[in-house]
C-alpha cells in the first residue's frame, strides 16, 4: 500500500498526450494476432491491464515483441494449448475477449484472476459462449460464476444473441467467437456499448455490418493486418485532467490526439451540458488508427447540474465516478440514472464513491427506482479535504485526487498503486501540468 497525502495545490497549465485507449489496445493485440501478416502496434499503453493481454497472448504462442510503447505482432498459423494457465491479472476485459478467442479453439486452458477480478462476475460472457457450443466450467457461488475458468472451444456455431447487460466486453467476446463459429453471428444491444471491436474487425476485412444496434459477422477464411495502427490517446484517462482543469479557477490544458469515438464521449457531452468549456478539434486520421481523434482543450469555467439519463451510461461508463466529482463542484441537483452496472467494476464503484465524496463533505445520495439506481447529487460548487479510500479501484482512486486538488484543506488517501492498472502516468502527467 502507497499512501499519499494531496496538499500542494495548483494550476493546471499545459500541453500533454497520453498513452493508448486501453479498451483499443486490448483489441488491436488480439486481432493483430488472429490475423495474417506483420502488425505494427504504435502509441501502446503500458499499464498492468494491456500487459495482461500481452501475457496471455505469448503464452498462447502468439509472437509479440515490444519496445517501449511499439508492439511488433506476427499474425499467428496457430495458437496452441498453453503449458500454464494463464494470468489475467486484474483485467477484466483480457479475461472476456480471450475467453472468446478461446471459444474457437479445439483445446482446453485455465484462466486464473487476481483477487479484484476473482470476484466479478462470468455468467454474462459465459452462458452466450456455451450457446455457441464452447464448454466451460467455473467457480460457482448461488447463480453467479466466477474465474477461475476453463474452457475447451471448437466447432462453435453463429448464434443470434440479445444482450441481457450493456457490454462491450461480453458483445466483443461474442464476435472474436464468432470469426471461426459456422454461419452467422449476430448480437443485439439494447443500448450500443463501445463499438472498438467492430471498426477493428473491419479494418482486418471482417465481413462484419453494423445496423443500429445490432452487429452481424460472416466468417471470412482469415482476417489480413493492415500493417500499422496508432492507438489514439484514452479518453477515460483524459477524463481525470479534463475534469481538473474544469474545477480549478484558471486552468488551461490541451490533450492532444485522444481518441473521440462517439461511443466513448458521454464523458465529454454531459460535461458541455454542465457548461464546461472544452473545445474539440478534431483531427485528420493520418495515423491509421481507425478510431476518430481530436485535440481537446479545456479551461475552468462554472458548473451547472445536470441530468443524465441511462441510455447515455454505456458512454461514459468508466468515467462516472469522476462525473460524480465534477458535479459536486457544480451548484444544484445532478441525477445520474441507471447507474447499477458500476457495483461489477474492479470495485463497487457506488459504494466506493458514495464514501469518499461524503467524507468530504457531498450531499450525495442513492435512489432506487425499480430495478434502476440512481446516484443524486446535491452540488455545493465544492468539497472539503479528508482521509479517502481507494478500495483498490484504479477509477476510485483517480477520481479522489482530482477530488482533493480541487477542495479545500489536504487530504490523505490510502493507496495508490491501484492506479497502475490503467494509467502509470498519473502523477506524472498531473506534475507535468504544475505552474
Ligand atoms: C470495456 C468495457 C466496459 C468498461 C471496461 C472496458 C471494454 O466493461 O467498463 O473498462 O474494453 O470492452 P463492460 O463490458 O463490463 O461494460
Amino acid at each position: 500500500m502507497k499512501p499519499f497525502v494531496i496538499k500542494n495545490k495548483f494550476t493546471p497549465r499545459g500541453k500533454i498526450c497520453l498513452a493508448g485507449d486501453k479498451s483499443i489496445a486490448h483489441r488491436a493485440l488480439i486481432i493483430s494476432v488472429l490475423s495474417r501478416g506483420k502488425t505494427i502496434i504504435k502509441n501502446f499503453p503500458l499499464h498492468d491491464d494491456s500487459l495482461a493481454t500481452l501475457g496471455a497472448l505469448t503464452v498462447l504462442g502468439a509472437k509479440i515483441s515490444r519496445v517501449n510503447h511499439q508492439v511488433s505482432v506476427w499474425g499467428v498459423k496457430g495458437l496452441s494449448k498453453p503449458r500454464k494457465p494463464i494470468f489475467v491479472n486484474n483485467s477484466g476485459t483480457t479475461l472476456r475477449l480471450i475467453l472468446g478467442v478461446l471459444a474457437g479453439l479445439d483445446f482446453e486452458t485455465k484462466i486464473i484472476a487476481a483477487k479484484y477480478l476473482a470476484v466479478r462476475p462470468m455468467s454474462r460472457v459465459n452462458k452466450p459462449l456455451r450457446l455457441m457450443g464452447a464448454k466451460i466450467t467455473a467457480k460457482n457461488s448461488g447463480a453467479e460464476e466466477y474465474p477461475p475458468l476453463v474452457i475447451s472451444g471448437g466447432n462453435l456455431k453463429g448464434i443470434t444473441y440479445h444482450m441481457p447487460v450493456a457490454s462491450a466486453q461480453v458483445k466483443s467476446a461474442i464476435l472474436l467467437a464468432g470469426l471461426s463459429a459456422l454461419g452467422k453471428t449476430r448480437v443485439i444491444e439494447r443500448v450500443g456499448t463501445r463499438d472498438h471491436t467492430e471498426r477493428m474487425l473491419k479494418a482486418f476485412g471482417a465481413n462484419i455490418t453494423v445496423n443500429k444496434n445490432c452487429v452481424t459477422l460472416n466468417p471470412v477464411r482469415c482476417l489480413i493486418s493492415p500493417g500499422r495502427i496508432y492507438i489514439p490517446g484514452d479518453i477515460s484517462s483524459a477524463a481525470f485532467l479534463t475534469v481538473l482543469a474544469v474545477i480549478i479557477p484558471g486552468a488551461k490544458v490541451v490533450i492532444e490526439r485522444v481518441s473521440i469515438n462517439p461511443s466513448r464521449c458521454g464523458i465529454i457531452n454531459v460535461l458541455k451540458r454542465m457548461g464546461a468549456k472544452i473545445k474539440v478539434m478534431p483531427l485528420k486520421n493520418k495515423l491509421q488508427s481507425f478510431e476518430p481523434m481530436a485535440n481537446l482543450t479545456v479551461s475552468s469555467g462554472k458548473l451547472k447540474p445536470a441530468l443524465v439519463n441511462s441510455s447515455e451510461i454505456p458512454s461514459l461508463i468508466d468515467e462516472l465516478p469522476v462525473l460524480m466529482v465534477a458535479a459536486c463542484f457544480a451548484e444544484g441537483r445532478t441525477i445520474i440514472k441507471g447507474a447499477g452496472e458500476l457495483r461489477f467494476k474492479e470495485t463497487d464503484r457506488i459504494n466506493s464513491m458514495l464514501i469518499n465524496l461524503r467524507s468530504m463533505g457531498a450531499d450525495i445520495r442513492l435512489i432506487k427506482s425499480g430495478s434502476s439506481e440512481n446516484i443524486v447529487i446535491n452540488g455545493k460548487g465544492a468539497l472539503n479535504g479528508a482521509k479517502l479510500k481507494s478500495f483498490g479501484d484504479h477509477r476510485t482512486a483517480m477520481s479522489v485526487v482530482i477530488a482533493a486538488l480541487g477542495a479545500k484543506g489536504s487530504s490523505r488517501l490510502d493507496d495508490i498503486s491501484c492506479i497502475s492498472k490503467s494509467f502509470p502516468g498519473f502523477l506524472t502527467t498531473l506534475k507535468s501540468l504544475l505552474r
